[in-house]
């Protein structure tokens, strides 16, 4: 019987044809070899000892329900008060409630037995992101001993960061529960194995996995990337100017959800320092598509209040009858007309204070016309920096810097502009995503099962995860 694939993630894709780079990936990948796709419902109700099914075809979507209550400890609490500060290294808006860290195990216990209820032997699963760090972790205790992969999204936290949570070595023993924990970058896998060599439970083995108690794990980067093709394709469909009369004379873009690790007030600031040195004759304009997330977390509302002033003020002190230098979207911008926006733009801002990979980055250097492409300004704190070195760099929190940046995008030459693109379009094309989930599933697949452990042979009375006792990797799968 061939292995089929669940994967689980706090959302689950919408009915209908699939859009989006991730979510087009790992479709096909489940539609591929059959499997399941597990995920939160979007509305919450009664806890239940069994998954609702959402969809059947081409595979089945599986979601739980959180309750009202698990919402706010789990979601918004635990997921998206702690770790997500946390990671992005915003220490200060941490939020520590011990009802967030219990219900967070709650619900990913409830999730494991979910799953163990219905896993079959050679099922191969695949978790995404922080919302599910101890899943593997309850599986196992669960005698689920399936391959199971983790892939975080987010930036890996440093020493100092985790350090800030209840209970950090716990974070350390539930990755090391997954056979192949997948990072965004080579700097997110140094700080991994830097957690791991400061803890005396780990040892590492001699092809670089990592032995912690009987199970063995595996950490690798696996830059995620773009459906290139298909962006590129979008942005060049042509259309008529979405801007009407309003079309402005050059413009700079910046897309992201209104979250306080982009950076955008330092954005804003730089490009009203960019307009304090522009002649009278110049009118650029930065469009800024910013649609909400997580509102009901304080930490967001008081960016969107800080954003809304920040703008209202540049735009009072600069903007004349016929022109309104910051363009600011509080709402998303369907896919394809984005396309087309970046594909106009003279130039793309994204200034993430910490940042996971950054897909926008992508995006904007796949919509471009090579014969004419706009430029990259890029914070040296987003993933995507790390393979985009051809892209203008710069120091998120340094605005004179960002406003330098911007000045010199709109006067780069053509040559310039050209080469710069080319390099960064073969980075964004050899982290295609349709390669990210081979490369991720197919290491996957060559990881050593986690074994189960004889009654008494742990030391631990057969109660712990079992493991290989040996290398996570093997050359070929018997
Ligand atoms: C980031 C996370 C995803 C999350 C998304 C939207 O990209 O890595 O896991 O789904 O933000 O956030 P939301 O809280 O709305 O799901």
């Amino acid at each position: 019987m061939p292995e089929r694939l669940i994967v689980v993630s706090n959302r689950l894709p919408g009915g209908g044809k699939p859009s989006g780079g991730l979510v087009v990936a790992l479709h096909d990948a489940i539609a591929d070899r059959g499997g399941i796709w597990i995920g939160a419902h979007p509305e919450t109700g009664e806890a239940s000892d069994t998954f609702e099914e959402v969809e059947t075809t081409p595979y089945r979507k599986l979601a739980f329900r959180l309750t009202e209550e698990e919402q706010e400890n789990y979601y918004l609490g635990f997921a998206n008060s702690v770790l997500w500060p946390l990671c992005h290294r915003r220490g200060d808006l941490v939020d520590l409630q011990s009802e967030y860290e219990r219900d967070y195990i709650a619900v990913n216990r409830r999730l494991a037995r979910l799953i163990a209820d219905m896993v079959e032997e050679e099922d191969i699963l695949w978790i995404h992101d922080y919302h599910f760090l101890p899943l593997a972790y309850e599986l196992r205790k669960l005698g689920v001993f399936n391959r199971i992969g983790f892939f975080l999204h987010i930036p890996f936290p440093s020493l100092a960061d985790l350090s800030v949570l209840p209970t950090p070595a716990s974070f350390a023993e539930w990755l090391a529960s997954y056979n192949l924990l997948g990072l965004q970058t080579r700097r997110d896998v140094a700080r991994c194995l830097e957690m791991y060599r400061s803890d005396p439970r780990a040892e590492f083995l001699p092809d670089g996995t990592v032995k912690f108690g009987m199970n063995v794990v595996s950490v690798r980067s696996f830059p995620i990337g773009i459906d290139v093709a298909d962006f590129a394709r979008a942005a060049a469909e042509p259309a008529p100017s979405p801007f009407g009369r309003e079309e402005p004379d050059e413009y700079v873009i910046g897309v992201d959800r209104l979250d306080y690790s982009k950076g955008l007030p330092n954005r804003f600031h730089a490009f009203g320092e960019f307009l304090e040195t522009c002649p009278d004759t110049r009118r650029p304009c930065l469009i800024q598509i910013a649609p909400p997330t997580r509102e009901q977390v304080k930490a967001y509302q008081d960016i969107t209040r800080e954003l809304e002033e920040i703008a209202g003020r540049l735009n009072g002190r600069f903007a004349a009858l016929d022109w309104t230098p910051i363009r600011y979207i509080h709402r998303a911008v369907e896919r394809e007309e984005l396309a087309r926006l970046h594909r106009n733009a003279k130039a793309c801002l994204v200034t993430s204070l910490a940042d996971g990979m950054n897909l926008v980055a992508k995006e904007f250097v796949a919509a471009q016309d090579p014969d004419d492409p706009g430029v990259l300004i890029l914070s040296k704190f987003a993933g995507a920096a790390e393979d985009m070195g051809q892209a203008l760099l710069v120091n998120p929190y340094n605005t004179s810097e960002i406003a330098e940046a911007i000045e010199t995008a709109l006067d780069m030459s053509l040559e310039e502009r050209r080469r710069r693109h080319a390099a960064c379009l073969e980075a964004v094309e050899a982290s295609d995503v349709s390669l990210w989930s081979s490369h991720f599933l197919g290491m996957l697949e060559r990881c050593m099962p986690t074994l189960p452990v004889r009654r008494g042979a742990a030391g631990g009375g057969g109660e712990a995860p079992g493991g290989t006792g040996g290398s996570g990797m093997m050359a070929d799968r018997a």
